[in-house]
């Protein structure tokens, strides 16, 4: 018998409703790993990091925090922040401080038309709709660059400065990254998207690496939207978008969009890969913390059941995350819903139909 391949997650349940949703595909993994037949395990540990932890120690993580995670085959995060630390201290001191110190440049989010999911979109071929955003996350608007000073002028006379950082590699990375992807997909198709008329530097230089790269794809078609018009474009020609790349900002504003059209934000999986493996990757739903459900056990773990399914396809087991999102899609079909859209099943019941029915998909596989 083949040996029993062992993966090491590294789990961050974080704040709110992130260890509600994060314990349940815990779950999810755990019933497909037994059910393997001892093709493969998961090994977890877990790590308390978050905003409770702030108010203990005053740190966000450990100092030694991104050094005790890089031996891990993949990181399984929850979400970060909570009244009572600024949202810039938690961002920076947790999430951030993964994705930048791991450089997972690439923060994947597919938008998905769950069935039995009340459409938020008047659409007709609503049910056809499907398009994946890529985030650059690295850089951008995210860069953490600038400073607050002359405070010492007295009050309502302080500067900020934010500056977003745009480098010829950190965009021809992550618009190859698009166009590969694109290439896997039934349509061919790559939509990018600035705002270069105003953000005259950064994002020109953006607009030059896509067109320079999409030469090197004569098979993909290309298109470009201001991202002002593209957030009209999301709701009006959604059947425009198949492969959407933008900058850490825009993606990120753009895909709480994308999931809203889609039903909820608690539907959206994401991954943050450092696709040259040099260092783990990262799974997490897309929404954050949810103080105002947090601890009622009404989150909707699709987000984060889905986000798994990235992970195992990420850790080379294809036909499991198949299966996840196959088993996802079975039971938001039979109706078994969330109270944010529109059921009234709770966290742990909308888990325990989407494990049933994995068996129900994997015997029609
Ligand atoms: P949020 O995504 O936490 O919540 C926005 C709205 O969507 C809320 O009404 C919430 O109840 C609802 N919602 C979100 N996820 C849901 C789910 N799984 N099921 C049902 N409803 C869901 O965004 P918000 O309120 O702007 O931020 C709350 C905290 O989360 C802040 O501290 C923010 O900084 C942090 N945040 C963290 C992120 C991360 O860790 N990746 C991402 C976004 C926000
Ligand atoms: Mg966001």
């Amino acid at each position: 018998m083949e040996e029993t391949k062992k993966f090491r997650i590294a789990v961050i349940p974080g704040d709110g409703i992130g260890g509600e949703v994060v314990e349940q595909g815990l779950r999810v993994l755990e019933h497909l790993s037994k059910e393997s037949n001892g093709k493969f395990v998961f090994e977890n540990d877990f790590f308390p990091w978050g905003c409770e932890y702030y108010l203990k120690t005053g740190k966000m993580m450990d100092d030694d925090g991104v050094e005790r995670l890089r031996g891990y085959d993949a990181i399984y995060f929850g979400a970060v922040g909570f009244p009572g630390v600024p949202d810039h201290v938690s961002l920076w001191g947790l999430r951030l401080a993964i994705c930048q110190g791991f450089d997972q440049w690439a923060n994947i989010r597919p938008i998905e038309f769950l069935p039995g999911v009340p459409r938020r979109l008047n659409h007709p071929d609503v049910d056809k709709l499907n398009w994946v955003l890529i985030r650059e996350n690295s850089e951008g608007e995210y860069s953490g660059i600038g400073g607050r000073n002359f405070s010492g002028r007295g009050p309502g006379k302080e500067v900020a400065v934010q500056s977003a950082l745009f480098t010829e590699h950190g965009c021809e990375r992550i618009i190859r990254f698009a166009f590969d992807m694109a290439r896997t997909r039934k349509r061919k198709k790559v939509t990018s998207i600035t705002k270069s008329n105003a953000q005259q530097y950064g994002m020109v230089l953006w607009d030059e690496v896509f067109a320079r790269v999409s030469k090197d794809y004569p098979d993909v078609e290309t298109d470009q939207w201001l991202v002002d018009a593209a957030a009209a474009q999301f709701v009006l020609h959604p059947e425009e978008l198949e492969v959407v790349v933008a900058s850490n900002l825009f993606a990120d504003i753009l895909s709480d969009l994308g999931s809203a059209l889609a039903g909820s934000l608690g539907l959206a999986a994401s991954a943050n890969l450092n696709p040259e493996r040099k260092t783990p990757s990262m799974f997490e739903s897309v929404h954050g913390s949810a103080p105002d459900i947090a601890g009622q056990g009404i989150a909707n773990p699709i987000g984060a059941i889905g986000s798994a399914a990235l992970m195992l396809e990420h850790l080379g087991l294809k036909e499991e995350a198949e299966l996840v999102n196959k088993a996802i899609a079975e039971t938001t079909g039979q109706g078994i819903l969330t109270r944010d859209i529109g059921g009234n099943y709770d966290t742990v019941a909308i888990t325990d139909a989407i494990i049933a029915n994995l068996a129900k998909v994997k015997a029609g596989v």
